[in-house]
């Protein structure tokens, strides 16, 4: 697109904005301002695709062409977007000076003190042919869903160290920790399942607690489980492996086969774990049964094997499952780790035998067709990274492209919603193996989780 067609544009709109913030609304002033703006975008329009306006990394971007002045030209339509808390406002054709004027005002609403949330603004205004990105919020749950990740990790490293001095841990603590992610959880699951996906071996026991407990609740978010319960579910989950503590390090951090022996004194890590919940005021008894019966398999296959024939709590068989995706989806010193919808297969296959089929069905469910962390290829041929899915289009979610068509790694990745019409070129034709395409997946999503 010509960029000074654009800047044209945008001076309109910089006019039209100004004026609306001079004049009261109806004002016959605004309207010169508002036609040259109408027929500004309505050209560019006319190049066949939707106009995105937004700010990215700082920068004013119109149809992608970034305008570094925003200091000073733009400084107007800048603070607004800002302001407003929009991140981007896409054009599409068709739109009409009464939708731009709407526009104008919503933008301009920071200065007459308008409090009104943007949707009900947007549809208030009859605004159809343009619509806004908003990510104050998606920002702030990102933002405390790393804050939260690293509390979590925090608490299970202090917890792992007082147990091993031998003192009990406070079940206040933990309670907190799990509340709090289950706050976020029930907000928005992305951003902690993202966190979930930044797998980072030095620590594998810590990061697999914290991992597990947010796999669990947004499991339990995905069964609609009662408040309660989820958060029980997600303390289970953290608490899963708790009773490694009291199992040699050795052998916990062997990388070879280990001997029978070595087999037997792992498997007693669940009975250990229940003693460990035994000790600890207050924590709900379906936790503990969760904890001792984490590796009872649907088929009763598995440990402590006295179980095999008693009743198992429902939210245990969600806990293994919790956990075999977590070790799945890691590099352990044994395995390279699965992308998430081969772990995602590997449990649909396990179904029915180490898992109930009912439960595995919606574990695959909430993680989605392309499941966070995955890559996949575009119809474009570029390359991207499932960064959010879309509750409402399991195969659209939101993506990072990566690589571009020729395979060149980008430097800078792009984010990208499939659901959003002028991307219907972008749909996913394929999930690709992230490790052959020399992907950092970690890095990626890191990218959409940074403060
Ligand atoms: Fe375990
Ligand atoms: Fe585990």
């Amino acid at each position: 697109m010509n960029r000074q067609l654009l800047a044209e544009c945008l001076t309109h709109l910089q006019g039209a904005l100004k004026v609306s913030a001079l004049y009261p609304e109806g004002h016959p002033g605004i309207q010169n301002p508002l036609q040259n703006v109408t027929r500004g975008l309505s050209t560019l329009l006319e190049a066949g695709h939707p106009l995105v306006l937004g700010i990215v990394d700082d920068v004013l971007a119109f149809d992608e062409i970034p305008f570094y002045e925003t200091d000073t030209v733009w400084r107007t339509i800048f603070s607004a977007l800002r302001g407003r808390g929009i991140e981007s406002i896409t054009f599409q054709s068709g739109i009409e000076a009464n939708e731009i004027l709407g526009i104008l005002h919503i933008l301009k609403g920071t200065d007459s003190g308008e409090t009104a949330d943007l949707a009900t603004l947007w549809k208030q205004h009859d605004i159809r042919h343009a619509s806004y990105c908003d990510t104050l919020l998606g920002d702030d749950v990102r933002v405390s869903a790393r804050r939260t990740y690293e509390e979590s990790l925090g608490l299970v490293v202090e917890m792992m160290t007082e147990l091993r001095m031998g003192r009990i841990p406070s079940t206040r603590s933990v309670i907190e920790v799990v509340d709090g992610m289950g706050e976020i959880i029930l907000q928005d699951p992305n951003a902690l399942l993202g966190m979930a996906m930044l797998k980072s071996y030095d620590q594998y026991t810590y990061n697999h607690s914290v991992n597990v407990s947010i796999f669990c609740l947004a499991l339990g978010r995905h069964l609609e489980l009662e408040r309660d319960e989820l958060l029980t579910f997600g303390l289970a989950g953290l608490l899963h492996d708790v009773g490694k503590v009291r199992t040699n390090e050795s052998i916990i951090k062997k990388s070879g086969m280990l001997d029978d022996e070595e087999l037997r004194l792992i498997k007693l890590h669940p009975e250990l774990g229940a003693e460990i919940l035994d000790s600890m005021q207050g924590v709900d008894p379906a936790a503990r049964a969760m904890v001792l019966q984490h590796h009872v398999r649907f088929d009763r296959t598995g440990y402590p094997e006295r179980l095999a024939s008693a009743e198992i709590h429902p939210l245990a068989e969600g806990v293994g499952l919790a956990d075999c995706y977590d070790a799945l989806t890691t590099t352990r010193a044994y395995q390279r780790s699965h992308h998430p919808s081969d772990a995602a297969r590997i449990i649909q296959r396990c179904a029915g035998a180490a898992f109930r089929p009912e439960l595995a069905e919606q574990f695959i469910a909430m993680l989605g067709t392309y499941p966070v962390g995955e890559a996949v290829r575009l119809a474009t041929g570029e390359v991207a990274v499932v960064t959010a899915k879309n509750p409402l289009d399991a195969t659209s979610p939101v993506v990072r492209i990566v690589l571009d068509i020729d395979g060149n790694l980008l430097e800078e990745t792009r984010r990208v919603e499939l659901a959003d019409p002028s991307e219907a070129r972008r749909r996913i034709v394929a999930s690709v193996n992230s490790l052959a395409k020399g992907i950092d997946v970690a890095t990626i999503l890191q990218v959409d989780l940074k403060d």
